[in-house]
């Protein structure tokens, strides 16, 4: 990683003009038309740089550090600590959509993400994400609030399987390789309605 970045500071005019290639994927503000792009709308600027930087790692590691993904591999390659800081200053001020969530899991998975499982050792998501899926700007916790299921649930997956290892302590692999499939599955929903 750079050295000097975290004192970088994002111009968002800058960073919309930097986007337009993003948006194809993404959306023109970051409201991502299906489930195969994460909204990206509202989310935290320090995650957003770290996201992209991680996925830069990635391509200069071979896949071996950060994070990897075809799409996104290609699009970070290029880009200097300045324009991740100047698109996450444009992205982390756009409005972000909320999507809905159907009635018949709600408590169950309420349950889950206000108080986890202690039993199960899981933690609860609300304790790191927000009640409300906000997430921590400061501490580079995402927000999860409006994220499309299958999304969501593709990341839960990875976060389980390992295959997604760019979470600070493991922290996020250490609650996933504690949920069931149906938990993610209700999680992912759950999320894509809460705000
Ligand atoms: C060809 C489609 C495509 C384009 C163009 C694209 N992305 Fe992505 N982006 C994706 C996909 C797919 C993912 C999810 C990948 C994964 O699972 O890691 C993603 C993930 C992300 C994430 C992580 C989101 C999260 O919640 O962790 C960020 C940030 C991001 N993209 C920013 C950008 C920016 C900035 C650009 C433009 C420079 C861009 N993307 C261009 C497809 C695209
Ligand atoms: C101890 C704090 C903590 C707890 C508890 C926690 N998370 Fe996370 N979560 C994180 C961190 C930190 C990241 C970001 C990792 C990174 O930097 O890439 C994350 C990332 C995620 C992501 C990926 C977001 C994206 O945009 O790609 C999802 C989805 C997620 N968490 C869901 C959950 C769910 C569901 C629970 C409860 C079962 C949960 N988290 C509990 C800290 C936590």
């Amino acid at each position: 990683m750079a050295s000097g970045s975290e004192s970088l500071n994002g111009d968002a005019e800058a960073g919309q003009e930097k986007s337009v290639t993003c948006a194809a994927c993404h959306g023109q503000t970051g409201n991502s038309p299906t489930g195969d792009f994460p909204n990206i709308a509202g989310q935290g600027y320090k995650y957003l740089v770290k996201q992209l930087m991680d996925y830069r790692t990635g391509v200069e590691s071979n896949g071996e550090r950060g994070r990897y993904n075809m799409l996104m591999a290609g699009q970070v390659a290029n880009l200097s600590d300045q324009d991740m800081h100047d698109l996450a200053a444009f992205y982390s001020t756009q409005e972000h959509d909320i999507g809905s969530v159907d009635e018949d899991i709600v408590a169950e998975a309420q349950r889950l993400f206000l108080g986890g499982d202690t039993d199960r050792g899981i933690t609860a998501c609300a304790a790191c994400h927000g009640p409300g899926g906000a997430g921590m700007g400061l501490a580079a916790f995402p927000m999860l609030s409006g994220q499309h299921a299958q999304y969501t649930k593709a990341q839960l997956e990875m976060f389980r399987s390992g295959d997604r290892a760019n979470d600070p302590n493991a922290m996020m692999r250490d609650i996933a390789t504690r949920l069931t499939d149906r938990d993610i599955e209700i999680l992912s929903q759950y999320i894509n309605g809460l705000y």
